[in-house]
This record gives C-alpha cells, sequence and structure tokens, in this order.
C-alpha cells in the first residue's frame, strides 16, 4: 500500500503496539502475550515489525520462537504471532504487507520454518500451507485446521512434528 513503511520496532513504539492489538482484539490478552514474550528467550528484536502510516503505528506483527520436535530431534523455529492492523485501516493491504516483510526477515536468520495459528485462508495466499501436509500437532487447545505453517528450508518439518508454543501462548489460547 502506497505510503505505508514496515520496519523493525524501537522502544519508543511499545505503547502504540498495544493500542494497535487492544483496537484490533478488542481487549488486552495479545498485549500481555508480546510483553511476556518481548521479556523471553523466545523474542527475536528484528522480527517484531511494524507498519508506519503517516507517521502514525497502525500496524504490528510477531515471530518469536517456538520448538519442534520430530522424534527424538528438537528444533527451533518460529511462529508468526500476534498481527494486527487497527480497524481503520484494515483490508487496504497492511495484513498482507507486514506478512510478506516478517517472511523476508525470516529467511535471513537460520530458521527452518514458520508456523501460525489463524484463519488459514489469508495465510495460504502467502505459501503457508495446512498443517496435515506434515502431520503437524502442537500443544495449544486449537482445531489443527487452524495451523498451517511455511517451510523456509524444505523437508525442516519433516513428516510428523509436535510443535511446542511456550506458555506465554496459554493466556491466548
Ligand atoms: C487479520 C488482519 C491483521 C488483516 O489485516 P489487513 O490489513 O486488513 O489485511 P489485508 O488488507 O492485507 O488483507 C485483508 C484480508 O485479511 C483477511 N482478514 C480480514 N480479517 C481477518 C481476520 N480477523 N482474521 C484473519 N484474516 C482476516 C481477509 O481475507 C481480508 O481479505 P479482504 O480484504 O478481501 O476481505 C486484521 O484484519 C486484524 O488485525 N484483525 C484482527 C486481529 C486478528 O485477527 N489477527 C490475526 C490473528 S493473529
Amino acid at each position: 500500500m502506497h505510503g505505508i513503511t514496515v520496519r523493525k520496532e524501537i522502544v519508543e513504539d511499545v505503547k502504540a503496539i498495544d493500542v494497535v492489538h487492544m483496537s484490533a482484539f478488542e481487549g488486552e490478552q495479545e498485549v500481555g502475550l508480546i510483553d511476556s514474550l518481548r521479556n523471553s528467550s523466545a523474542f527475536i528484536p528484528d522480527l517484531s515489525l511494524v507498519a508506519e502510516f503517516k507517521q502514525r503505528i497502525v500496524g504490528h506483527i510477531l515471530l518469536s520462537k517456538v520448538t519442534l520436535q520430530n522424534g527424538a530431534n528438537s528444533t527451533d523455529i518460529l511462529a508468526l504471532a500476534p498481527m494486527a492492523v487497527v480497524p481503520s485501516q484494515s483490508h487496504r493491504g497492511i495484513g498482507s504487507e507486514l506478512v510478506t516483510a516478517s517472511v523476508d526477515v525470516a529467511r535471513k536468520y537460520d530458521f527452518g520454518a514458520i508456523v501460525v495459528v489463524g484463519q488459514p485462508d489469508f495465510y495460504q495466499k502467502f505459501g503457508f500451507e495446512a498443517a496435515k501436509t506434515w502431520n503437524l500437532q502442537c500443544n495449544l487447545p486449537v482445531s489443527n485446521d487452524m495451523i498451517t505453517a511455511m517451510e523456509l528450508k524444505p523437508g525442516c518439518l519433516g513428516s510428523e512434528g509436535h510443535i511446542i508454543f511456550p506458555s506465554h501462548f496459554e493466556r491466548v489460547y
């Protein structure tokens, strides 16, 4: 979208990011999630991105570390959550720009995949595929139909993975 800048969050953005999530989700759960993730080893500063429009923060996306267990193997991959755009600016492509930009940044890191819990129709536009493609399960109480994933390194997700989200996510799901 014309006039939108997507960039890494800085400390001065924190309050505005909270406002974005409170208005998009109509509650404070995601703000609590982001706050606890920021203070955890799962947080990667370069993967917390804001969308700025006319010097105002109108969107935010966070990718953080989760564990993929494949048999005896354990690997860090990324989870995309949460993401939000202020309702007054939604349906203009800002969410799509945030997803695309975050995937680009994620590719620069040595992670093998990104997983997301959310509307599959939205995420499939960017190349995310249904969890059943890899027989993925996760430790959150969500329907498997709501989980999609994208491999950044072919073969990373294997054929029977279990994704462990850190306990910070329990406040949201
Ligand atoms: C989901 C969300 C980030 C999309 O942002 P956006 O800037 O409107 O996204 P885009 O304009 O790039 O794409 C719009 C598409 O998003 C999808 N979408 C809209 N609301 C959605 C929602 N609540 N959940 C998932 N996808 C949604 C639709 O496919 C929509 O297509 P349309 O405009 O043709 O109807 C924004 O609607 C939002 O903040 N929703 C509330 C919070 C949320 O559900 N976050 C995602 C889960 S973590």
